[in-house]
């Protein structure tokens, strides 16, 4: 399994850098990386919540097995005019849920752990949710980031909390 890193880890504001080899050690990776989104009971985990920096996510957003998408190298293509409230959590924001506003529906292009490429069109709901999320997250940014400043006042507590637990755990390494 690997190791969760949480809100206040400098590596989830990092940006990641983009996958050109698709070898067996990407496809390990990825392996691991649906592993640990499963037992961490998860609807999607980007590459920068276990503290690696590459453009990597995956998603399920269905809880079947067969529907787990690998994104590798991920791009929105489309985004909706249209938005709509839902509520996001995070897995490295763990406690917290609160109403985003997004998109309703988006289209994206990825790259398989092969390389080949596919599109995701019109993704709605769940899913759609889910992309943007594990996108935002390949680019530094967390769902919190999205909220007014007034929901923000009223959740950070809990941040501090969560990047003081996060700060104690990397001095015990
Ligand atoms: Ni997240």
């Amino acid at each position: 399994m690997l190791e969760m890193h949480y809100y206040g880890d400098p590596v989830l504001r990092k940006k990641a850098v983009p996958v050109e080899k698709f070898d067996e050690e990407l496809q390990g990776f990825v392996d691991e990386l649906i592993e640990t989104m499963e037992y961490e009971d998860g609807v999607g985990l980007a590459a920068t919540q276990v503290g690696i920096c590459r453009r990597i996510a995956v998603i399920n957003a269905t809880g079947g097995q067969e529907q787990t998408y690998v994104l590798i190298n991920p791009e929105i293509v489309y985004s909706s005019q249209e938005k709509e409230d839902y509520d996001e959590g995070c897995l490295s924001i763990p406690g917290i849920t609160l109403s985003v506003n997004r998109p309703s529906v988006v289209s994206v292009k990825a790259q398989d752990a092969k390389g080949q490429q596919y599109l995701i069109e019109n993704a709605q709901g769940l899913l759609a949710r889910a992309l943007q999320h594990e996108i935002d997250h390949l680019n530094g940014i967390m769902f919190v980031d999205h909220v007014s400043p007034l929901q923000r006042s009223l959740i950070n507590g809990k941040l501090k909390k969560i990047s003081r637990a996060q700060r104690e755990k990397s001095q015990d390494l």
